[in-house]
């Protein structure tokens, strides 16, 4: 093993070196994407995530909700993402600059939760949350089949007797409420969690990312 010395060392610089560069071009490529500003409404996006959503954020790693949905949208022609409505437009990199985690996701038991938060279209923001804390506490109650588990410990059930009854307490059809003079009222991690997918909406189209991520024209011929 006259050579072992050389052979050792020759891998070593093999591997740091396409180490190196891997990160390298992953930094030179996205490490130093910026917030984007708008020329006409003079506003930065990615908008960061409020304080609320932020913490959501952490609830929604903790409870691995990561393990059944993702949050990436597919460009035209890499899959039928835009189709199935799961975004108007493919996620770009810069989407996520305001993440502190990327909560990709690999697996698709559920839909794609990346544009969940503008999903129900003109719903006032109010109606929609008080869909997705019934999805949590109870799914059958929204939508009749589905195999999104329920997380009803992210709620409190309470006697409504002998004090006034909760704003905050969900109106489950009867078939779901936990019985006659209780009501279910959201925790503060719920609230923090729907605050979460609520901001989920990459809606703003950056003119510097479509141009970027536009095929070119297929060229005539063949
Ligand atoms: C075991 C897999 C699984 C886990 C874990 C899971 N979900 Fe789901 N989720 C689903 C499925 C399946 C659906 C599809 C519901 C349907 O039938 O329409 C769904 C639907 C949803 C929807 C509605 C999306 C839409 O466009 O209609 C939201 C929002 C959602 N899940 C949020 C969450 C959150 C938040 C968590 C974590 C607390 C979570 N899910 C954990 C499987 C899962």
């Amino acid at each position: 093993m006259k050579n072992g010395l050389t052979l050792f060392l020759g891998a070593f610089v093999t591997l740091a070196l396409s180490w190196g560069g891997l990160l390298l071009t992953a930094q030179r490529q996205i490490g130093s994407l910026s917030q984007f500003k708008d020329a006409a409404d003079e506003q930065l996006y990615p908008q960061p995530l409020s304080g609320l959503a932020d913490q959501g954020r952490l609830v929604y790693q903790d409870l691995g909700c990561v393990t059944c949905h993702t949050q990436q949208v597919r460009h035209e022609g890499f899959g039928s993402d835009l189709a199935r409505k799961w975004g108007e437009r493919g996620s770009y990199a810069r989407d996520y600059i305001r993440d502190q985690s990327v909560l990709l996701g690999q697996n698709r038991l559920g839909p794609d939760l990346r544009n969940v938060g503008s999903r129900l279209g003109d719903a006032k923001p109010a109606e929609y949350a008080e869909w997705f804390y019934r999805l949590l506490y109870a799914p059958q109650s929204v939508a009749k089949g589905t195999n999104m588990p329920a997380h009803p410990f992210l709620f409190d059930v309470h006697p409504v007797a002998g004090r006034q009854p909760s704003a905050h307490a969900l109106a489950l059809p009867s078939k779901f409420a936990p019985g006659p003079g209780l009501e279910v009222v959201p925790t503060s991690r719920a609230v923090a969690l729907v605050a979460y997918l609520q901001s989920l909406k990459d809606t703003y189209d950056y003119p510097i990312e479509r141009s970027r991520n536009t095929p070119a024209p297929k060229k005539g011929g063949h």
